[in-house]
């Protein structure tokens, strides 16, 4: 069935009301739910696109957005990027699967091997959540234990979630700690003794962690034989090509990386030191299109660019100029109570309840901007001074209007 034209006077709505009629919640991604982008008093802002280039995408209703959110931090060098496009559309061209595996699985392992600290072997797979799941059996397996301690977010699977549906026993070996709490790790791990395989870390949430937590999880895995793993999905590509781990010079056995690594293609990957990463032969980690070759092509053409020019220092910046043009609007629109949080290349808004949230990003949308609601918004290369003066025009008016709107209510 042929898309609308972005001129076509399409309404946005009919896509929400067929979306919502034949995929349960409206969308397969958890934030891209109407309901989780506008929040629950959805009044008819855009849900679906038809074209997406660097950090703008046409809505199906021909609107043309700024996009803060790019696609959950899963593209940094901006949709329909020239060089990861050729690149797949190159590999694809080739046949990008077949009997044997590609050239481009050893290739791109060998260069993560290059770029990521802790990284001597890598085991590909697609999502993110397949690729943490991986990580903890591989752990599981080098120490012959099972308890996993964990601070963040890991997925939608089993082994670690609380959602319904998910038998109790399948999360009984998995114990989740506050971010950045010295002590509760340290109580964890105490308590988990001898049967610790790993602790588990996202290292930022919402900020950087204290030296003192990273130093903590370090010390304790190494007290007790365990494996320390950071979860590196948002952070790799992005604060630095290597991750966080580059960044703040920790030393982890195994990591995981996903998102940005292949700009918006389905890939991740594990990697690790090669005494634990050699557990993977032991146990049964496999997926048929795991070393499928269109998203390791970008991938290749993402590790191009960060050889080519310091793509992280750039994310900085851009992060730093989209933060500090919010905070000029907040400023100028006297409307308290409003706050820019996290860090330069991964931000999110405050606007202390829900409800204000959801209005802004909605008042926002009709500026032609989408922020995120509660979770982060993410720097991109595409974030050009056009687009951040279009981002603070639009939160300046959002919360203007917000303003006004208390004054009368
Ligand atoms: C830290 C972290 N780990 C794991 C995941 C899961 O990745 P995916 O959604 O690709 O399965 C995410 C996704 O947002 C994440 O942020």
């Amino acid at each position: 069935m042929a898309l609308p034209s972005p001129s076509s006077p399409a309404v946005d709505t009919d896509w929400r009301t067929r979306a919502g009629a034949v995929i349960p919640g409206g969308a397969s991604t958890g934030s891209k739910r109407p309901d989780a982008l506008v929040g629950p008093d959805w009044d008819g802002s855009p849900t679906h696109f038809v074209r997406a280039t660097g950090c703008r995408v046409v809505t199906t209703g021909g609107a043309e957005l700024v996009d803060c959110t790019m696609a959950l931090g899963s593209v940094a060098l901006g949709y329909a990027h020239e060089g990861v496009t050729r690149a797949v559309t190159e590999a694809i061209a080739h046949g990008n699967v077949a009997g044997l595996s590609h050239v481009l699985e050893v290739e791109v392992a060998e260069r993560l091997c290059q770029v990521i600290p802790c990284a001597e072997q890598v085991r590909f797979l697609k999502s993110g959540a397949e690729g943490v799941a991986a990580a903890v059996r591989i752990a599981r397996a080098s120490t012959g234990r099972s308890l996993v301690i964990g601070a963040g977010y890991f997925g939608w699977l089993d082994w670690w979630s609380h959602a319904a549906g998910v038998p109790a026993g399948a999360h009984e070996d998995f114990r989740a700690v506050p971010f950045d709490d010295v002590e509760a790790l340290a109580q964890a791990a105490r308590a988990a003794g001898d049967r610790l395989a790993a602790i588990l870390i996202e290292p930022v949430i919402e900020r950087l962690p204290s030296p003192e937590w990273l130093a903590e999880a370090r010390r304790q895995c190494d007290a007790l034989g365990a494996v320390l793993i950071l979860d590196e999905m948002k952070t790799g590509f992005r604060l630095r090509t290597g991750g966080f781990q580059e960044y703040a010079g920790v030393d982890t056995d195994l990591a995981v990386f996903g998102k940005a690594l292949a700009n918006g293609f389905p890939l991740s990957a594990v990697v690790g030191r090669e005494r634990v990463m050699r557990a993977a032969r032991s146990t049964w980690i496999s997926s048929t299109l795991a070393g499928e070759s269109a998203a390791l092509a970008a991938a290749r053409a993402v590790l191009d660019a960060h050889a080519a020019s310091d793509v992280c220092a750039t994310l900085w910046e851009r992060g730093d100029a989209m933060r500090r043009a919010v905070e000029r609007a907040i400023e100028a629109s006297g409307v308290a109570g409003v706050h820019v949080r996290g860090i330069a290349p991964m931000w999110l808004l405050d606007l202390g309840d829900d409800r204000r949230l959801s209005r802004f990003v909605e008042l926002a949308l009709g500026e032609r901007v989408l922020f995120k609601r509660g979770a982060y918004n993410f720097a991109s290369l595409a974030h050009d001074a056009t687009a951040i003066a279009r981002m603070e025009a639009a939160a300046r008016h959002a919360l203007t209007a917000l303003g006004r709107e208390a004054s009368r209510a």
